[in-house]
């Protein structure tokens, strides 16, 4: 029986893909290094430094850890910035809904999210004091595909992995939802999943019965 929902921030409570995109586009024009969208989409859910490595792959140049290092700190100062421009109206559509309806079913609601800046985000879109529990970039030693940060987010909880659902937008982290033992939802693009239990372009299409049943639902 499914006792708690956890929620990838980015991609699913809020969309950052653009404000991502553009920092590292920035890092990438001024380093000469080829990026397009369809690299960012490889993006999702990654880590920052692995998806630094990513970028990095299209370049001839060997860069140093320490460069690595200010370079992923240089991204960071500029996503930071266009985060400020966040607010409550970057909540992405039902996600509002249905955390009230969770809740009313004493359903226990937690963020397990690859982000460092979770803590920041969730407070400009005033979501801060709402989850039952917050695992993520910070409090994680291996980041997705790695069960780690749902299997977190269950023991914040006080819950076992087979009693959680999670819902996510890539692909590492609906393979770090299955790895930890849970089911996995997926929206947007990793509706394309084929580990994912059930399937949805959107949340606000989202029936809540059917997400406590984890029936397969394909839209
Ligand atoms: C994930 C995003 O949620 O967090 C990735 O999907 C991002 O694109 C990762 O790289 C790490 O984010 P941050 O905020 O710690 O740089
Ligand atoms: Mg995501």
């Amino acid at each position: 029986k499914i006792s708690a929902v956890i929620f990838d921030l980015d991609g699913v409570i809020v969309s950052t893909d653009e404000y991502h995109y553009q920092a590292w586009k920035q890092i990438s024009d001024q380093e000469n290094i080829y990026f397009d969208r369809a690299i960012n989409e490889r993006l999702r859910g990654v880590s920052r430094m692995e998806s630094l490595d990513i970028i990095l792959s299209h370049s001839d140049k060997v860069y140093s850890e320490s460069e690595k290092y200010l370079l992923a700190q240089r991204k960071n100062d500029i996503y930071c910035e266009l985060l400020n421009k966040l607010s409550a109206n970057d909540i992405l559509p039902g996600i509002i809904n249905l955390l009230i309806s969770l809740k009313a079913r004493d359903i226990k609601i937690a963020i397990g999210s690859s982000s460092k800046n979770t803590p920041f985000i969730l407070d400009q879109i005033g979501l801060a004091t709402n989850f039952d529990a917050i695992a993520d970039g910070n409090s994680i030693k291996n980041s997705m595909p790695d069960s780690e940060v749902f299997l977190l987010a269950a023991e914040f909880l006080g819950v076992q992995p087979e009693e959680c659902v999670v819902i996510e937008d890539a692909q590492a982290g609906i393979d770090a939802a299955k790895a930890a033992g849970m089911k996995a939802v997926g929206i947007g693009s990793a509706a394309k999943c084929f580990n994912a239990d059930m399937k949805l372009n959107d949340i606000s299409n989202l029936d809540i019965d059917h997400l406590l049943e984890v029936n397969e639902i394909r839209s």
